[in-house]
């Protein structure tokens, strides 16, 4: 399908418009890091020294969101606390004169403007999505999920945000997998448009083993118009019995279109053990004030 013919079909995105806004889907369990997860957040959880929904959230920032909306659970208060300025800590801070630790927290409260929804029932990501109707309002915004990590200079959602400027209509981050594990994901059916961009036929949340009609997975970074919506209102429980993005995602392909966008980057599976500690590893290998160090303890092991 051609640009043009792509740009016909589309009928909600407002043009040139710019993403302001981002909804965060942090309302899960986090069943696959108990027993940690009893009381903390998976959310929180560090990659080296910072949580991991503060480099999502960074990653938000640098491509021009202003407004974060986090959708969280009965028990996760602690995720608002995090974004909360914390008094004693901050005089203790100035009684000791550590500048250097007071500028990382007063970046941490900074960063956007943060605010929470709460999820009653787990009912999906399409449930949590929708959770946020009436934050987004009537402009296209941003979903990025926390368990995907993305490392890369510009972020994966930055490179959307110019995709989004050229091609104005809904987008989702996919990436190349191999076939083994692909059913564990959303998978879209898509042509190729230009070089890691995709004109999206169908998609399938989590299709069994041998079905997936490709081997391009979603990965958690959406850029949605806000008719997906209504589709999500009208989605019916799927895979998992829950109501499910994927899903709202194919029906809103019936009216306007979707592309697929490959981006730049390496992908961390923050919702594991061991991705997380793969992240932390690789990159605190990449930082400045780190990395000496744990090329040191990862040499010891050999
Ligand atoms: C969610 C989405 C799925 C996507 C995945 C990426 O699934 O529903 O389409 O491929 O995130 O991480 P979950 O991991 O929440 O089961």
């Amino acid at each position: 399908m051609s640009i043009i013919s792509l740009n016909v079909r589309i009928t909600s995105m407002n043009k040139h418009t710019q993403i302001r806004k981002a909804i965060i889907p942090a309302a899960g369990l986090g069943t696959r890091f108990l027993p940690a997860t009893k009381s903390v957040p998976k959310e929180l959880l560090p990659i080296y020294d910072k949580p991991m929904i503060q480099f999502i959230i960074e990653e938000a920032v640098e491509a021009g969101i202003e407004d974060i909306i986090i959708i969280t659970a009965k028990g996760k208060e602690s995720i608002a606390t995090y974004f909360h300025k914390n008094d004693i800590l901050y005089s203790h801070l100035e009684n000791t004169n550590d500048q250097n630790m007071l500028q990382i927290i007063d970046h941490v409260t900074s960063l956007a403007n943060v605010s929470f929804v709460f999820q009653d029932k787990p009912l999906g990501l399409g449930h949590a999505v929708l959770m946020a109707e009436e934050s987004i309002g009537s402009e296209s915004f941003a979903v990025l999920l926390p368990d995907d990590i993305i490392a890369n200079s510009p972020g994966a959602l930055k490179q959307m945000v110019s995709v989004y400027n050229e091609y104005q209509c809904g987008i989702v981050a996919v990436e190349p997998i191999p076939s083994e594990n692909i059913h564990n994901y959303g998978v879209v059916a898509a042509s190729p448009l230009n070089p890691r961009v995709h004109t999206i036929q169908s998609l399938v949340e989590k299709p069994s083993r041998g079905t997936a009609p490709s081997n391009l997975c979603i990965v958690g970074r959406y850029i949605l118009p806000p008719t997906i919506f209504q589709y999500l209102h009208e989605t019916a429980p799927g895979s998992k019995k829950e109501i499910q993005l994927t899903d709202g995602l194919n029906l809103l392909l019936g009216m306007e279109s979707l592309i697929a966008f490959e981006f730049e980057g390496s992908r961390y599976d923050g919702g594991s053990p061991l991705g997380l500690l793969k992240a932390t590893l690789e990159l605190g290998l990449t930082r400045p004030d780190t990395k000496s160090d744990i090329k040191q303890l990862l040499d010891s092991f050999l």
